[in-house]
């Protein structure tokens, strides 16, 4: 019987984690596994205000703080706990580690003690790879007029910093996506076949 896995893969605005999101999953899935793909915020009506608020600057960030842990303590019951029961491997785009470094970067009151604790009934992810970019050069690839509030080229450098602290203090696998995406996607799917082999997971060659 397949164990399962639950791997996030997060980081900066721009560093491409929808896209090795996806990548991973097919890749996964061509291998036999059973793959869940899901993503935050999530699509439940919470996830939607969300999106939303992104394009809104007078969202206090403590607003901002609650209701992304509401959207994921649903998206974790309802979805991501149900699916790893099921025996599912579930790859989430971005998760916790996405609302304690945004949100607590976003205001000084907002402790990254509150937001791990505002976070606590969700599961714990066995995986997680953070991707880390330049915010320069991903910002110039957005179109200007087009952006969302944390689009900013100070936060997101300050978004970097603690992004890498953090991955260095918990052992997070970091990986630099300013590369061709083909090579940085097989780094990533190295890393995640090691980890399967250590769980016992069976793949196809
Ligand atoms: P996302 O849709 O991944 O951005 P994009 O597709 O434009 O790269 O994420 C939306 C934004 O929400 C992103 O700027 C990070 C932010 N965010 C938080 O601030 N806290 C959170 O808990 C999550 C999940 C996302």
């Amino acid at each position: 019987m397949q164990q399962t896995l639950f791997i996030v893969i997060d980081g900066i605005d721009g560093a491409g984690s929808t896209l090795h999101s996806k990548l991973l999953a097919g890749f996964l899935s061509l291998k036999g596994l059973k793959i869940h793909l899901t993503q935050e915020p999530s699509n439940s009506e919470i996830g939607k205000l969300l999106r939303n608020f992104l394009k809104d600057d007078k969202i206090p960030p403590s607003t901002d703080a609650l209701l992304f842990a509401a959207d994921r303590d649903l998206h974790y019951r309802n979805e991501i706990k149900m699916k790893l029961e099921e025996g599912y491997i579930v790859i989430s785009d971005r998760y916790i580690e996405s609302s304690i470094i945004y949100q607590s970067c976003q205001s000084e009151k907002i402790t990254i003690e509150w937001v791990k604790n505002l976070n606590k009934f969700a599961g714990k992810p066995d995986l997680t790879i953070i991707l880390d970019i330049d915010p320069k050069m991903s910002l110039a690839r957005k179109n200007q007029k087009d952006l969302e509030k944390f689009e900013d080229i100070s936060f997101l450098e300050q978004v970097r910093k603690l992004y890498i602290t953090r991955a260095k203090e918990e052992g997070y696998f970091i990986i630099n996506t300013d590369d061709i995406i083909e090579l940085v996607q097989e780094k990533i799917q190295q890393f995640v076949l090691n980890k399967l082999k250590v769980k016992g997971i069976q793949v196809k060659e």
